[in-house]
């Protein structure tokens, strides 16, 4: 993908802030006795980050897309495909991913075969579903999954994982742990050999990691985005060792005008995004339109940085913004920055209208 270079809209990304994170939450692991898995799947395919990362001391990367992975076959680093690779991709993941989660035998079959034609041996995370529903195996499906193994020449049975705090907002707990760790356990009889990798969840394991209560038989986590945002998902809370603030949207004011806050004429049910908005009448308002859009992200991930402009809407390549209350004397090709989460990271990184910003 042919990414924008142009000055606006842009992300800036304050690749030092994001590298001591990494750094830190890596020492926090390697301290339980953790390796890390950094989840780099946000910023889409960024080999400029990434080698930053790797060059700082990161040896192992997730990625949800094989695409992304791809981008970084030249990388010397462990790749780890996390999500659930589809049958039709099967070729890709074996050549290009060291090791997959996969909870599918089916799957794991059609991986076989295929290391099998490339003449390698593929490792499989198994995912064990632990109440967050969404990828995994129950029991006794795992049990029968891990025996088949031995007959699977191609595939290797690297370790067992968890997802948590994704779908079902379920957070880890020494209850569930307890409950993985059984099963790791089992698992690790019935094969008569210790498993390489037992992931053990996501960044929601931040706090029971630095408490220590993970238990040690857990020996990897999957983390994105503390290390990116230094924020504990699913309790939106900040972590407070970790910076914050690494990203910063700028767009271009390309309309400044006042006009009165309530439409006029016939209006329909619905705006051109299908959504019913409620205007309140506050009189003649400064607004400025900004070169930003539904195309680029969604409106209720980005914040303006200037606590004074309210977000009034947007369309798919404009946001209208309120600026009458402003102590900033706005004029038309000023810039405008907006704070991100995740989400709004996501979405930025994945389209080519809007260039990155390494700082
Ligand atoms: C399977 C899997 N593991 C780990 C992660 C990382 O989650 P987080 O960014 O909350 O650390 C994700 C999310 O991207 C995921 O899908």
């Amino acid at each position: 993908m042919e990414v924008s270079n142009r000055p606006y809209p842009s992300v800036e990304i304050k690749i030092d802030r994001i590298l001591e994170n990494a750094r830190t939450v890596q020492g926090i692991c390697r301290e339980h006795g953790i390796r890390l898995s950094m989840v780099t799947k946000v910023l889409s395919d960024n080999l400029e980050v990434v080698s930053h990362l790797v060059d700082a001391g990161i040896d192992c990367i997730c990625e949800a897309r094989i695409d992304n992975l791809i981008s970084y076959r030249e990388l010397d680093v462990e790749k780890w495909l996390i999500r659930i690779p589809m049958l039709s991709e099967v070729k890709d993941v074996v050549r290009f991913a060291d090791a997959s989660l996969n909870s599918e035998m089916e799957t794991v079959r059609a991986l076989n075969r295929e290391a099998a034609h490339q003449h390698r041996v593929h490792n499989v995370i198994l995912m064990y579903e632990l109440g967050d529903l969404r990828e995994g195996m129950m029991r006794d499906e795992l049990m029968a999954s891990v025996r088949e193994f031995g007959e699977l020449e191609n595939v290797h049975l690297y370790g067992l994982g968890v997802n948590l705090s994704c779908y079902g907002q379920v957070l880890p707990s020494e209850r569930n742990m307890a409950e993985f760790r059984q099963v790791v356990r089992d698992v690790e009889e019935e094969i008569g050999r210790p498993l390489e990798i037992v992931s053990g969840g996501n960044s929601t394991s931040m706090e029971m990691l630095v408490a220590g209560t993970l238990p040690p038989a857990i020996n990897n986590l999957r983390m994105g985005e503390a290390i990116f945002f230094g924020n504990l998902p699913c309790k939106d809370r900040p972590i407070d060792f970790l910076n914050r603030d690494n990203f910063v949207l700028r767009t271009q004011i390309i309309e400044l005008k006042e006009k009165p806050s309530m439409p006029w004429g016939n209006q329909g049910d619905v705006n051109a995004l299908g959504v019913s908005t409620q205007f309140v009448d506050r009189g003649i308002r400064k607004r400025a339109l900004v070169a930003l859009g539904r195309q680029d992200v969604n409106l209720y991930d980005i914040q303006p940085l200037d606590k004074q402009i309210n977000v009034l809407g947007c369309s798919s390549d404009h946001t209208i913004l309120d600026v009458t209350d402003s102590e900033r004397d706005y004029k038309l090709g000023d810039i405008v920055e907006f704070r991100l989460d995740y989400a709004g990271l996501l979405a930025l990184m994945t389209t080519k209208h809007v260039s990155r910003k390494i700082v």
